[in-house]
């Protein structure tokens, strides 16, 4: 029953103590993030996990790329879990470090030695390790901005990975980079889109991935919004499309996008694009305000939904039995590669 799982998960924790530490991303599940000792979006959570020097077990509420970027950036002797390693994420599964390699090669035929490649977190530790080995660094919505700055400051061309959505909206909105000085890489195809131009004033070379959660959102569903409420504010997630950020009012991080709503006045209205569990939650904590989905349709992000209280108990459970089930394992050669690749950008942001 219910009461029985709470009662287990809470004995479990009280029994490993300090040797533990859950971490909770925004997306996750009600009943699963009250257990969390941290909360936060995924640049948060990177930096959290580092911190945890004393804690023996990492017990990461998210999915498989930020377990992964837990373990990566782990001390030696601690362990971290992902409670359902199937926990996936779509659009890190986009960008086959195959597919990637193979891109490179015909990046470098045309571009030569100008290009730094970038990687959204939301990506294998795979992808990681091949931005790391080739000058690169990795970033979040957080801090895509001052990341791309950082690039840009070294090279003339960026090859961003696997998010065209969040490469584009932050060349566009955060750098000033013209959507004509931008050109598409197709993993599927595997050759480049129309280009605008010459090759050498593509600024961006954008990988053809998607958030399938956050692409649901549309410039109609603005539209609509507005049209039925003229004082609604229309906040999303920069892995929502060009069209819909560019008439949304706002569009940020899910740290922004919570910050921005938690520092409004009563009586504020907001329609939100981004994963619904968010969303909700939003509207719960903030009755003093009018929080509403930009969708009229539910948009979870199902990999995040895998994590739920079962698989939770069993983690804690078989850590304490001593026979560890759920944990999280990168390879050493890629670890290393990722490792320098997260470590650059955390120097930045
Ligand atoms: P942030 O946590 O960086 O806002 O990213 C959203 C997301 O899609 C996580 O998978
Ligand atoms: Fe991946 Fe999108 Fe889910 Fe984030 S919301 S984990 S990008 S599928």
């Amino acid at each position: 029953s219910s009461e029985e799982l709470d009662r287990r998960i809470q004995q479990a924790r009280e029994k490993l103590g300090s040797d533990l530490v859950i971490l909770g991303h925004h997306y996750q599940r009600d009943d699963v993030i009250k257990y969390a000792d941290f909360r936060g979006d995924s640049l948060r959570l990177a930096k959290i996990g580092t911190g945890q020097k004393e804690a023996k077990y990492i017990v990461f509420c998210g999915v498989h790329f930020m377990a992964e970027t837990a373990e990566t950036l782990s001390e030696p002797g601690q362990t971290v879990f992902l409670p359902d390693l199937r926990a996936g994420c779509s659009m890190a599964d986009m960008a086959d470090i195959e597919e990637v390699e193979e891109a490179w090669e015909a990046i470098q035929e045309k571009f030569g030695d100008t290009v730094i490649p970038l990687t959204y977190v939301n990506s294998t530790a795979a992808v990681k390790a091949f931005v790391g080995k080739h000058g690169g660094t990795t970033c979040t919505s957080s801090n895509a901005h001052e990341v791309m700055a950082w690039a840009f400051a070294r090279k003339k061309h960026v090859f961003f990975l696997p998010d065209q959505h969040l490469g584009r909206n932050t060349a566009y909105f955060k750098m000033g980079i013209p959507l004509e000085q931008m050109v598409i890489w197709d993993p599927v195809q595997g050759q480049f889109g129309d280009v605008q131009g010459p090759f050498n004033q593509m600024r961006m070379i954008l990988w053809k991935g998607h958030c399938s959660v956050h692409q649901k959102f549309t410039p109609e569903q603005v539209r609509r919004v507005r049209e039925r409420d003229p004082e609604m504010k229309v906040i999303v997630h920069p892995e929502c499309s060009f069209d819909v950020v560019k008439l949304a009012d706002d569009a940020g991080s899910t740290g922004y996008i919570i910050k921005k709503i938690g520092e409004a006045p009563a009586g504020s209205r907001w329609a939100i694009g981004t994963e619904v569990n968010l969303v909700q939650r939003l509207a719960q904590e903030h009755p003093e305000q009018h929080i509403e989905l930009l969708s009229t349709t539910m948009c979870p992000c199902l990999t995040m939904n895998r994590i739920d209280r079962p698989h939770l108990l069993w983690t804690l459970e078989s850590i304490i039995e001593g026979k560890p089930v759920h944990v999280m394992e990168v390879n050493d050669e890629i670890k290393h590669w990722s490792k320098i690749a997260l470590d650059r950008m955390l120097t930045i942001k």
